[in-house]
């Protein structure tokens, strides 16, 4: 018998939190898609396009998904090293301080209150917050790791130690300013100084947020939740150190035909193709696990979120590469390509991961089988066609904007108007809020299962799970 017990009512509380910034982001986000075809839906000042589209960008990567991270990496940690975290109390102030910060963001971006820096957005008070924040979780997270009473370490810990550490150093190093007033500040770099440390943060936010954080769930839940074993433990290993390795390199592909100079836009672009390897080492360890018994795609309905969000993650590694190619990004650059890309990897491959999380943890935790599978299986599909929807519909109008802007006559000049090329925009972004809602009405199906199957748990007890 074990002589510990977990704290799940933090895992639980997180779990909730990060749905409740969920459904708050994914609705603004269906707002601004409105928005961008019918105006009228910009409500000044407070509701118009450019506070919203922040509002949804934050509340989803930083509500949605930091909230995912907190409660499923205590959730890892404690079962990877057999032991409860080293401090519960402050996991469980943790939790609060994290509601808290995300309510005041959400707040002071509606005010108008913005560094104007991608993803950097918070003044600098609230800079000071998300910092206590994030050390307090490292503290708890890197501490109960330090004190494990397992000796091996399994590759998520690996990929829950790179979130930890990588984003700390991003955070304070990209929002170093010089305050000018409580709600204002200026960045201490300047020119492209600024934008080469903005996007080195800026895409390493896509890296140690979206990627590795997401990795180490795939990595503990796959074998977790078909009872397959991980293919391969050294390539994980391998892909990992590859990838951590690589990532820190190529943020200036974000900048490819700026005056940022040539060999650092150089470097990123050769990076970023570097990339696809370490990508694929772990979509190949994924695939390899479930071909020991490929049934289980059919039979245990958990294994299609995993396959499927691999499946996305192997397909954005190979996109986002070739992007960043100097022949590819002067077409597809500044057009809704962009957002067609983000959403494969946010929509298909995040959500997919933390959702597929979510259905193992909570009737763990709860000590009951998940409520339907039925409506897990129509919540997979929901969210498949809605997402594949958004992205192809913006794949092509990305190409179209793009060969639209580049279309020159003979003599020089533009063939096109800028609004001539914008009105073309208009019955694909009607069908991205179509995907959208498509979406959003499947994440309603997750939330009503993950809600009835605590209804349906035993209470909540600190058993080990
Ligand atoms: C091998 C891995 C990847 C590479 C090399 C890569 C490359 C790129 C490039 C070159 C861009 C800029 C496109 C442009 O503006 O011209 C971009 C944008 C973006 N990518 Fe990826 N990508 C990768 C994987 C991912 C993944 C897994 C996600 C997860 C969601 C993701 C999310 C994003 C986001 C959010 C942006 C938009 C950033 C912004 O402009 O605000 N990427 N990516
Ligand atoms: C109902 C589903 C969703 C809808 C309708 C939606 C809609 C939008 C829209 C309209 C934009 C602005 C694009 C632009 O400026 O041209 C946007 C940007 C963005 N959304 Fe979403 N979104 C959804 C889900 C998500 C999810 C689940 C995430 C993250 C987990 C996410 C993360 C982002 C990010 C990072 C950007 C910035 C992209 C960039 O700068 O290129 N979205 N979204």
């Amino acid at each position: 018998m074990n002589d510990y017990s977990y704290d799940n009512q933090t895992v639980k509380g997180f779990i909730l939190s990060s749905l409740f910034w969920g459904v708050v982001g994914i609705l603004i986000g269906i707002w601004i898609s409105i928005q961008m075809w019918n105006p009228s839906w910009n409500i000044p000042p407070y509701f118009t396009f450019g506070r919203l589209r922040v509002v949804h960008t934050n509340g989803l990567a930083f509500g949605l998904g930091l909230g995912a991270i907190f409660g499923i990496f205590y959730y890892i940690t404690m079962r990877l090293t057999k032991r409860p975290l080293l401090f519960p109390r402050l996991a469980r102030f943790h939790l609060y301080l994290f509601n808290v910060a995300i309510a005041l963001a959400a707040l002071s971006l509606l005010a108008g209150m913005n560094q104007s820096l991608e993803y950097a957005e918070l003044e600098w008070p609230l800079d000071i917050g998300v910092v206590i924040l994030w050390v307090i979780f490292a503290i708890n997270i890197l501490g109960t790791i330090i004190k494990r009473r397992e000796e091996q370490m399994y590759i998520s810990l690996w990929f829950i130690i790179a979130s930890v550490v990588a984003v700390a150093v991003l955070y304070i190093v990209n929002n170093l300013s010089v305050p000018a007033g409580l709600f204002k500040s200026y960045s201490i770099y300047a020119g492209i100084n600024s934008a080469n440390v903005q996007w080195w943060y800026g895409h390493n936010a896509v890296g140690f947020v979206f990627t590795t954080p997401i990795l180490a769930m795939f990595y503990y839940f796959l074998p977790k939740s078909t009872g397959l074993p991980l293919y391969s433990h050294r390539l994980s290993i391998i892909a990992f150190w590859s990838l951590v390795f690589a990532y820190l390199w190529t943020g200036a592909h974000h900048l490819v035909y700026t005056p940022l100079p040539d060999w650092i836009q150089t470097l990123a672009i050769v990076f970023s193709m570097f990339l696809i390897a370490p990508s694929w080492g772990s979509v190949v360890n994924g695939y390899y696990t479930v071909a020991a018994d490929w049934s289980k795609m059919r039979t245990n309905y958990l294994t299609k979120f995993f396959i499927f969000g691999i499946t996305f993650y192997g397909l954005q590694t190979v996109q986002g590469p070739t992007q960043a190619l100097r022949v590819v990004s002067q077409l597809i650059h500044y057009t809704d390509w962009v957002p067609g890309h983000v959403h494969m990897g946010t929509m298909g491959w995040v959500t997919m991961i933390v959702a597929a999380s979510m259905y193992y943890i909570i009737p763990k935790i709860y000590n009951t089988e998940i409520y339907s599978v039925r409506v897990a299986n129509t919540h997979f599909y929901l969210v498949l066609i809605g997402q594949l929807i958004y992205s192809v519909t913006m794949w092509i109008t990305g190409i179209q904007q793009g060969a639209l802007w580049k279309a020159v006559n003979p003599d020089g000049t533009l063939k096109y108007t800028f609004v001539e090329t914008l009105v073309r925009n208009y019955p694909f972004w009607k069908l991205r809020t179509i995907g959208g809602i498509i979406f959003a009405i499947g994440m309603v199906f997750f939330i009503y299962n993950i809600l009835m199957t605590i209804r349906k748990g035993k209470s909540l007890s600190a058993s080990v799970a």
